[in-house]
């Protein structure tokens, strides 16, 4: 599966062009584009994280890691997902990433999804969906969830995020609608982000093989 991985991170360097500033994604189908990134590293002018571990990785690679508030929309944003239905939505969090990475992914003009096979869905739900919260809305949010979509959620204990929030992981969905999923949800007092990536799906699917499939 890491060489799935491996071939779809350096796919997606076909869309970096001369000049730009990349937002990058996470998790270690990231890690392989980060490291491809690493070797045009001249050709670009910086990039935008969406976590601290991406931040470490691209600082090791000498890529200057800019501020989002600096650098106004940006043109590509190359993440990976815990799954991809076949509209190009997406559920990602797994991570623990999912606020900046939807942040980074509202700010993109282009948003290229990097993939192995295994990702590939029909509806999306069998992974557990990432939702994160405060803190002391944790139980709150859980109750909520419970009464909203019959699933159910899982505290992902002793995950805090970059934002120093708590994740609820929701089990046992089968997500039809994921826009309003991804409506309903966002409304709970406490929550700041869903991992449900459907109002603003992936541009461009990477599925990585030999040779890579771009949906
Ligand atoms: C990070 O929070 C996630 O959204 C990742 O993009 C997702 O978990 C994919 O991770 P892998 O590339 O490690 O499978």
């Amino acid at each position: 599966m890491s060489e799935a991985k491996r071939l779809a991170g350096e796919k997606a360097i076909e869309y970096v062009e001369d000049g730009m500033i990349v937002g990058v994604g996470t998790g270690s189908t990231v890690a392989f584009f980060i490291d491809a990134l690493g070797r045009i590293k001249h050709r670009i002018a910086g990039a935008v994280s969406s976590s601290e571990q991406s931040t470490a990785r691209l600082k090791q690679h000498g890529i200057e890691v800019l501020d989002l508030n600096n650098t106004g929309p940006l043109s590509l944003y190359v993440d990976g997902a815990d799954e991809c239905d076949p509209h190009k939505r997406l559920i990602k969090g797994g991570g623990a990433a999912l606020t900046r990475e939807k942040i980074i992914a509202e700010a993109s003009d282009k948003f290229v999804c990097i993939v192995d096979p295994s990702k590939l869905v029909p509806v999306l739900g069998k992974f557990p969906l990432p939702v994160e919260v405060i803190p002391m809305a944790r139980s709150l949010v859980a109750r909520e969830i419970v009464k909203l979509t019959g699933g159910q959620p899982v505290w992902r204990d002793g995950v805090v995020t970059d934002n120093g929030n708590v994740v609820l992981d929701v089990h046992n969905l089968s997500i039809v609608d994921p826009v309003a999923m991804e409506r309903d949800l966002n409304q709970i007092p406490g929550v700041v982000s869903v991992g449900l990536f459907a109002r603003r799906p992936a541009d461009v699917v990477i599925v990585g093989g030999e040779p890579p499939k771009v949906l």
